[in-house]
């Protein structure tokens, strides 16, 4: 039985909008093990979680839209860089349901747009670009008042969804992975998941998970697209926490859960290539056919595999990658 389970009932009574195709696949990579060392690398395929090209948006703002739904909301506004992964979700959502939407980002480069921006505008988003990327959340409260005036009913997201409530998204696929592992039948006793983190939600909502279920048994590394891991540690750790006591009633102990920020491979900044980071990417893709992306998954890949070449999978030990999306940052 697990040690919380009234908050578990809760979180599954949470409302959501019907957006990702779950469960996304847990694949065994033996090739890319092979190359690397290991015959226990599996990857959980977020990337296809489906809607608008997929990714871990989808499933977090499954959570952060619900409210949209229900309270005759006109209009999203949301924030991200030009290459935001959480707009193309946000602003597809909008397209569906008839909403308008503005997203929030920040300049990108001259000439035509590609990757994520084009898609931003094929969905029909309208554009407010500013300069620097602390400008964001007042520059979105802002354009809620404008519309506000204009009769709109706006709701605005919070950068990359990363609310107790979107990181409800990933409370649930923490129990979803920990069905699909208990399932192989490996005989492996402990997995190591290594996933890309920014914002903190995806990393939040797995230690939350993990905490409810009491699960010792899988150690989370979150790797960091740009902040010191201290940092990123201390965001991920609160926001599990306000996600409990706020939305299922109950406090978790954040140090039950096996889980620590990694920054050693953000390189000279956010969405800058590392020479780790592209091989990473070759790696993936050419023993795999896993697309990677230049910003979050190909840093969260080299993590695992500087983890895999340094430390080595113990007998015990099964690696889990968990792809968090991200592809159209490729072809920018
Ligand atoms: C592809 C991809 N992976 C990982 C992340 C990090 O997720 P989070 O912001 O929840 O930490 C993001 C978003 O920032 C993303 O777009």
């Amino acid at each position: 039985m697990p040690p919380y389970t009234d908050a578990l009932t809760r979180l599954r009574d949470q409302p959501t909008v019907t957006l990702a195709h779950l469960p996304t696949p847990l694949i065994q990579l033996p090739r890319l093990g092979a190359a690397l060392g290991t015959d226990r690398l599996w990857a959980k395929m977020d990337a296809e979680t489906g809607f608008a090209l997929g990714g871990n948006k989808v499933r977090k703002l499954e959570y952060a839209l619900a409210p949209a739904m229900r309270e005759g909301v006109t209009c999203l506004i949301t924030a991200g860089g030009p290459q935001s992964n959480h707009c193309r979700v946000t602003a597809a959502f909008a397209a569906r349901h008839g909403l308008r939407c503005v997203l929030v980002t920040t300049r990108g480069p001259d000439g035509d747009p590609t990757g994520n921006a084009l898609l931003h505008g094929l969905f029909g988003a309208e554009i407010v670009a500013v300069d620097e990327r602390t400008e964001r959340a007042e520059r979105m409260d802002s354009v809620a008042a404008e519309l506000r005036a204009e009769g709109e009913s706006p709701l605005v997201i919070p950068i990359g969804a990363s609310t107790p409530l979107g990181s409800l998204g990933y409370a649930r696929a923490a129990i979803e992975l920990c069905e699909q592992i208990d399932s192989l039948g490996d005989g492996c006793s402990e997995t190591l998941v290594f996933s890309a983190s920014s914002s903190g939600g995806t990393l939040a909502g797995l230690i939350l998970g993990l905490a409810l279920l009491g699960r010792g048994d899988v150690r989370l590394f979150g790797v960091s697209a740009d902040a010191p891991a201290a940092e990123l540690d201390n965001v991920c750790n609160a926001l599990a926490q306000d996600a409990a006591s706020e939305l299922l009633g109950t406090s978790i102990d954040p140090s039950t859960v096996r889980f620590a920020s990694i920054d050693a491979q953000v390189g000279k900044g956010y969405g800058i290539p590392t020479d780790a980071s592209r091989e990473a990417t070759e790696l993936f893709g050419h023993h795999a056919g896993i697309v990677l992306d230049p910003t979050y998954t190909s840093k969260a890949a080299a993590a695992l595999i500087a983890h895999v070449r340094h430390l080595g999978v113990q007998d015990h030990q099964r690696i889990v990658f968990l792809h968090t999306g991200g592809a159209p940052g490729l072809l920018a």
